[in-house]
């Protein structure tokens, strides 16, 4: 028996970096998973990965047939959800005066938009004392260079959680943010080249307090520390970034 036997979760972005760190954590702990993302090359080997605790659902965010689709898929799957973790984002770093209209429009579609109806969606499989986990980021709280869309988009995912929290804790579901720093996941490699990310990257380094980046366990236990154990904390954004927004 695993601490989280008997538990349901869904990650959204599971097929990858933190959510895949969190989904493994969870799933070896005996949860049943449901994972999801686009690219259905990257869910099967995730679902390799994570083992017979483990659905993998092909969907994107931003589309909300996708997440209709979603919520049936976890219905069937798993019936209702303990745990949801909201995690799927991209990022792009672009100076404020180059950023188009698509860019800024992915953006809020996928990171926002994507937020909000996954949380709107999958709210009717949420069990009672629930735990619904956003991901937002340091560069909602600090202003930093060449993030001015996505920093919004994570603020506004961050001051969801509070008023979703006003909007579920009736029905005794919490809902928190987690905010990451650095972690090295590839996803800076996925969005600029792979120069301008290793300059990104050294210039984390060199402005964060513990002069690393956080691993992928660091932030898995905390968002699942957030979905399962935070149970008097609601609406607040846990940083787990190395002390870079605090000191
Ligand atoms: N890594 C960091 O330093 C850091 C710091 C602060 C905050 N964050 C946040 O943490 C979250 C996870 O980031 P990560 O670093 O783990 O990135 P990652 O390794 O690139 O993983 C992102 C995950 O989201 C999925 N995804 C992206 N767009 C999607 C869409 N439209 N619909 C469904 N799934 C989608 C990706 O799969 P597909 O591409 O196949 O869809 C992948 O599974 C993001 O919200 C990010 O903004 C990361």
């Amino acid at each position: 028996m695993g601490i989280y036997s008997g538990k349901n979760a869904v990650v959204t972005g599971g097929s990858s970096g933190i959510g895949l760190a969190t989904a493994t954590l969870l799933a070896v702990g005996g949860a049943r998973v449901v994972i999801t993302g686009r690219s259905q090359g990257a869910l099967d080997a995730a679902r390799e990965r994570l083992g017979e605790n483990a659905v993998a659902l092909r969907g994107d965010v931003s589309s909300l047939s996708d997440l209709d689709a979603l919520a049936d898929g976890v219905k069937a799957e798993l019936g209702t959800v303990d745990a949801l973790f909201v995690n799927a984002g991209i990022t792009a770093l672009t100076p404020f005066e180059s950023t188009t209209e698509e860019v800024y429009d992915e953006l809020f579609a996928i990171n926002v938009k994507g937020a909000f109806f996954t949380v709107q969606k999958l709210a009717p499989l949420l069990n009672t004392g629930a735990g619904v986990v956003l991901t937002t980021s340091v560069a909602g709280t600090v202003g930093m260079l060449d993030t001015s869309v996505y920093a919004a988009g994570k603020a506004a995912v961050r001051s969801m959680a509070r008023s979703l929290s006003r909007e579920l804790l009736p029905r005794t579901i919490r809902v928190n943010a987690l905010s990451p720093g650095p972690i090295d996941t590839g996803i800076l490699e996925r969005s600029m080249t792979r120069e301008s990310a290793e300059q990104f990257k050294a210039e984390r380094v060199a402005d964060n307090p513990m002069r690393r980046f956080g691993t992928l366990d660091e932030i898995a236990a905390a968002a699942a520390f957030l979905a399962f154990d935070a149970t008097y904390t609601a609406g607040i954004e846990l940083p787990v970034d190395g002390g870079v927004t605090q000191l």
